[in-house]
């Protein structure tokens, strides 16, 4: 008979213990963009409800931005960085190929040897990330997560694309994860549609780039905004609503609704699906930060926290959709 292998035992539940934000100092307005692009600030608001958003100088690198939100994450948690087991970095916009840049990031942090990897799952990404580090820590393989999402997608935007100069944008949010008494974090309900994976890509490989143009052709991010919107707006509150059946919690019982930042008019079409009661109060992070990937909602979270919008203790529905087309969404406490 072969011997037993023991399994991991962790922590019944989890929970976030503390978010942190990093958002770059320059503001770029819709003027600005409209010197590159055919468009004007009252298209922008319109179609995309951005006012304003940030984009990173060169000191405003991926590590620099996680670093800052991962330590404003801990600070907030009351955790130190030596008790963190695992650092996980949600980004598409780390352009090395190898190594993770989770790894400096860790070291840096002060989380040294902790298992550190990378996630890409584009605007996906945090939810994903969160529902690792849940399974984590209750299995037993960390005690306390980091979890970080960071863009720079003004280094991926064509900034003469109409379709997209106007939309991304550049910042990190973090959430530190530990255990917990009792259920905080809801079942992930995730998934991935590769069928329609050409809708948000980089339109060439490295590779081809560099051979096509003897690498002067940089690849930009494309996107054909028109069919993701109707994805996101139709089959995304589907899924929401999946995340909030696995949870036991109803519409009535949220607190807050805090979407991937992708498009103020794709937050408004969920909440209408959605039926959310105007109790809900409903993330708007994008008017001044534009739509940041992987960083969007802790870094919504982190304003809405800072505000007293929200309050410890209370319930939120988070969930990413984007590129891939992946997709995550589970219901969590507040810190
Ligand atoms: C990008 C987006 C704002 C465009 O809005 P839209 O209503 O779908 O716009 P369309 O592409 O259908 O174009 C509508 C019209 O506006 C024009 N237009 C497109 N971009 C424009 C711009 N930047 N400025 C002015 N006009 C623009 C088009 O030429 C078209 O004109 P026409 O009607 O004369 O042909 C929208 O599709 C979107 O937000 N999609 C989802 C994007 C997203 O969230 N992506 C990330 C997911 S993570």
């Amino acid at each position: 008979m072969s011997v037993p292998i023991k399994p991991g035992t962790g922590s019944a539940y989890a929970r976030i213990l503390g978010f942190g934000g990093y958002r770059p100092a320059r503001v770029v307005t819709n003027e600005e963009i409209c010197q590159n692009i055919d468009s004007s600030d009252e298209w922008i608001q319109a179609r995309s409800g951005i006012v304003t958003r940030r984009w990173a100088n060169d000191e405003e690198t991926v590590q620099a931005m996680s670093v800052a939100a991962a330590g404003k994450a801990l600070a907030n948690s009351g955790v130190r960085a030596d008790q963190i087991g695992a650092v996980i970095v949600s980004t598409v916009s780390h352009l090395y190929q190898t190594p993770a840049i989770a790894t400096s990031i860790a070291e840096e942090l002060g989380a040294k040897g902790a298992a550190a990897f990378d996630v890409s799952a584009a605007c996906a990404g945090f939810c994903y990330g969160v529902g690792l580090a849940d399974g984590m820590i209750r299995t037993g393989s960390a005690e306390h997560v980091i979890v970080i999402g960071v863009e720079r997608l003004s280094d991926l935007t064509d900034h003469h694309d109409r379709s997209t100069a106007f939309l991304f944008a550049d910042g990190a949010g973090a959430a530190v994860i530990g255990p917990s008494d009792e259920p905080s974090i809801g079942p992930v309900v995730w998934g991935s549609d590769g069928s329609q994976s050409g809708l948000i890509s980089q339109e060439e490989s490295w590779e081809q780039a560099f051979h096509t143009a003897g690498g002067a052709e940089w690849p930009h991010l494309r996107m054909e905004g028109n069919p993701v919107f109707r994805w996101a707006v139709w089959e995304m509150a589907r899924v929401a609503e999946q995340a909030l059946a696995v949870a036991g919690v109803s519409a009535a019982d949220l607190d807050a609704f805090v979407p991937h930042q992708a498009n103020m008019r794709i937050t408004d079409a969920m909440v209408r699906a959605l039926k959310l009661p105007e109790t809900v109060r409903v993330a708007r992070d994008i008017a001044h930060q534009g739509n940041t990937s992987a960083a969007s909602i802790p870094l919504a979270i982190e304003r809405m926290l800072e505000s007293g919008e929200v309050k410890s203790g209370e319930t939120a529905l988070i969930i990413g959709f984007g590129a891939g087309l992946a997709y995550a969404a589970q219901v969590i406490r507040l810190p």
